[in-house]
């Protein structure tokens, strides 16, 4: 007589030797891309010379904005860098928002100086910057090319970036978000050789980032991880990461924007930057960052509080098939008690969204800002457009766009 678990061992033997591996159909595979390398904490850039003379780098092209140049942020490096005997160029012509002729002027450097690293200093737009730069340079192509589907160069020059803001976690994504040359359209390349090679993330560099930038560029993250943990291609490890960063966001972004030298919460915030990153890199985002690409661009609203004001009404609009994720969202936000159903949690989530941009003076609404009524359509064709839409966990159509900037364009303040 066979035992039932017997029946069981033998039907699944059975399975597993007449399907060979190649008949077999793959079903939820991720793939996980993420730097090389990475060094974190308060001091970790004094490391740089050594760690790049470890990679075999010869001459690194820094690049970074007048701002961070100015306020001496770079210093510890070159003299890491001159410690280890490793020649660099600096370029701290990076503009926020960097556009096409900058990162052309960069790349003309890249060959002047025979550079072998590209390294962007600073917030997202030096880092996106520097990974355009080394992959134009190493491929010989244009912007317009490495956004074409299917582009196919690839990148043999170095890449490392060195974030001074806890946000967009450009340092560990393998996209590019840079301007046309006419400022009113961005091209996003997400391409796997635009993933740095090193990471070096030091809470000590981003001590002095104005509360305004701060409170921006830490919602940045938070809607990157939300917008990760809920994405149409999010997977385990993905969720992981973006579920752990909502929760140190909200532990510590109240706290640097409030107390600007407090170098444990400014490392909180950095990993979670980091950690939020690595999920929306290799899962995807959503509505908030498709419809932020259009608006950022056209009213040169910064990025941050972009998404900031549009986060809680895409949430309110993706909540009817998002209401499980959203519930764990505000678990990990510390707005459930027991008793609260799914439902009451995910309001509860959105709800605290809200408080956080009120609580940090960020903006609630799109009523204070130049965004026409006119442009509305326009700005709806792109959203759909977009590279992030298709990974929104609700359908869109041209209608709910439309009818979500009219509701965070009303002119009450919803915080
Ligand atoms: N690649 C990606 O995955 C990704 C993701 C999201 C956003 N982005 C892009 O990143 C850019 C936004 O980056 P950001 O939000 O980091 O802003 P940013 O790089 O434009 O910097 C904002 C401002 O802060 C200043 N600054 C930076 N660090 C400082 C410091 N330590 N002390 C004082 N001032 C400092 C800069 O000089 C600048 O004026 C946008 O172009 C956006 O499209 C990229
Ligand atoms: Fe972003």
């Amino acid at each position: 007589m066979k035992t039932i678990e017997q029946s069981l061992d033998n039907a699944l033997i059975e399975n597993v030797v007449t399907h060979t591996v190649d008949e077999l159909t793959p079903r939820g595979l991720f793939n996980f891309n993420a730097p090389r390398q990475t060094l974190m904490g308060e001091g970790a850039i004094l490391r740089i010379g050594e760690m790049l003379r470890h990679l075999g780098v010869s001459h690194v092209l820094v690049v970074a904005d007048r701002v961070v140049h100015e306020k001496g942020l770079m210093r510890s490096m070159e003299r890491s860098l001159e410690r280890a005997g490793i020649e660099f160029t600096l370029y701290p012509g990076i503009t926020r928002e960097p556009d096409e002729t900058v990162v052309a002027t960069a790349t003309e450097l890249v060959a002047r100086n025979r550079a072998d690293f590209v390294l962007g200093f600073g917030g997202g737009s030096a880092i996106d910057a520097a990974k355009a730069i080394a992959l134009a340079g190493s491929c010989k192509s244009s912007l317009q090319e490495m956004a074409e589907p299917g582009f196919s160069g690839r990148r043999t020059i170095g890449l490392g970036a060195v974030p001074t803001t806890a946000g967009t976690g450009s340092e560990v994504t393998d996209i590019s978000v840079i301007m046309c040359a006419d400022r009113q359209h961005k091209f996003v390349i997400k391409e796997v050789d635009l993933m740095p090679d090193l990471a070096i993330v030091d809470p000590a560099l981003m001590l002095n980032l104005p509360p305004l930038v701060t409170a921006a560029t830490g919602i940045d993250a938070l809607t990157h991880a939300i917008e990760a943990y809920a994405a149409r291609s999010s997977h385990p490890l993905a969720k992981a990461l973006a579920i752990c960063a909502v929760q140190s966001i909200a532990e510590a972004l109240p706290v640097v924007v409030g107390n600007s030298g407090d170098m444990a919460a400014r490392l909180t915030m950095a990993t979670a930057a980091y950690k939020a990153g690595l999920a929306f890199s290799n899962s995807g985002l959503g509505l908030v960052h498709a419809i932020s690409h259009q608006i950022g661009a056209r009213y040169q609203l910064a990025h941050g509080i972009a998404n900031g004001i549009l986060l809680p009404y895409v949430m309110k609009f993706n909540a009817l098939v998002c209401q499980r994720q959203y519930a764990a969202i505000a678990h990990m936000l510390g707005v459930t008690h027991s008793g609260m159903t799914e439902r009451e949690q995910c309001m509860a989530s959105i709800a605290a969204v809200r408080q956080l941009l009120c609580d940090i003076g960020l903006p609630g609404s799109l009523a204070g800002t130049s965004i026409h009524r006119d442009d509305f359509a326009d700005i709806a064709t792109g959203a759909l457009a977009d590279v992030c839409i298709r990974d929104n966990p609700r359908d869109v159509t041209q209608t709910d766009i439309v009818q979500l900037l009219e509701e965070a364009c009303s002119t009450k303040e919803k915080n």
